[in-house]
């Protein structure tokens, strides 16, 4: 993929992000309120971990044209590099955390209040992209940020009914929320920072992060749920939603480090907001839904969090000079 992209192919990812993004959170949620048999979670976590790698394969087959050819750069770029190749343990191992966490609080919220709060890492992803890597971030960004999460929050908030139900262990679930939005927000900005950080390709640091994703998970599998497997079986409770939900993560993962890839986080964050607003625009014209009362004051706020953003930092002040007489 040629590192030049165009403005098309940049909307046409963040589209793909947030439309598959909703259908994920409504589908994990209806598979972990429904009846019957309950799959373990920690299993389709792994089972994403593997089928992002052999995608990311795939890809640097096509990439390099043959099989022998992805055998010899992740022989040289992965086995021979461990040091550089354990550098994406951490954020694997934060985001198995993340996974499972996002699970956990769509078994205790419903879909709406979990994407509303879970647009709170708009802003753990600006801390940590200023505690990591230093990026000044003005007074006048940091509100447009402020504004840019009460903004998708109304939007948001519209394209669902928040329902009050006694099931939900609302505790329970912001608790994960929070803890969530620190993990993105960390292992975002750390995946951006080691894969900007070098030349080497965004296929193998996906490669490298997917390979220790599949260990972090698999220790998640045989803590969390590893008694109950060896009774039922590790595909317990499994049926196609389950497979569409494992379809959609790892569609979901790996857009995601396209976008990082050829924008940022903080940018990833304030297209996201731009593409949820389309698409509710596109849903009431192709399917005829209607805006609720906050979608225009949402939508406005976006837009304002925009501008706010992108305005010209102040000049910082000038050294006094000092005149001699
Ligand atoms: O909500 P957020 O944007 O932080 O979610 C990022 C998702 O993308 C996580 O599920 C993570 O596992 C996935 N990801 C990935 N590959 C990357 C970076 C993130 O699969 N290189």
């Amino acid at each position: 993929m040629a590192d030049d992209v165009t403005l098309a192919f940049k909307l046409y990812i963040l589209m793909v992000l947030t439309i598959n993004g909703t259908g994920y959170i409504l589908l994990v949620r209806y598979t972990r309120s429904r009846e019957g048999p309950m799959y373990y979670s920690t299993t389709t976590v792994m089972l994403t971990e593997i089928s992002k790698l052999l995608i990311s394969l795939m890809i640097l087959i096509k990439e390099h044209r043959s099989i022998r050819g992805m055998i010899s750069d992740v022989y040289m770029n992965v086995i021979c590099k461990p040091s550089d190749s354990f550098k994406m343990c951490i954020p694997s191992v934060i985001y198995a955390i993340q996974n499972n966490l996002a699970f956990f609080a769509l078994s205790n919220l419903d879909a709406a209040t979990y994407q509303v709060t879970y647009q709170l890492k708009v802003l753990t992803t600006a801390m940590f992209m200023v505690l990591m890597i230093g990026k000044p971030i003005s007074r006048t960004q940091w509100t447009a940020l402020l504004i840019l999460f009460t903004g998708i929050a109304l939007v948001q908030l519209d394209s669902a009914n928040v329902k009050q139900d006694s099931h939900y262990n609302y505790t329970y679930g912001l608790v994960a929320i929070i803890l969530s939005c620190l993990c993105s927000g960390f292992a975002g900005v750390y995946f951006e920072k080691v894969l900007k950080g070098s030349d080497t390709s965004l296929w193998i640091r996906n490669v490298q992060m997917y390979l220790f994703g599949i260990i972090s998970a698999f220790i998640g599998v045989v803590t969390k749920d590893g008694n109950n497997i060896m009774e039922h079986g590790f595909l317990y409770g499994y049926n196609f939603s389950i497979y569409c939900i494992i379809g959609m993560a790892s569609i979901g993962g790996l857009y995601t480090s396209v976008v990082v890839k050829y924008t940022d986080n903080i940018i990833k964050g304030f297209s996201t907001a731009v593409s949820i607003v389309a698409s509710v625009i596109c849903s009431y014209f192709m399917f005829g839904s209607s805006f609720g009362q906050y979608f225009l004051v949402g939508a406005g706020l976006v837009m304002l969090a925009i501008y706010l953003y992108s305005l010209p930092k102040p000049a910082p002040k000038a050294a006094p000079v000092t005149q001699n007489v």
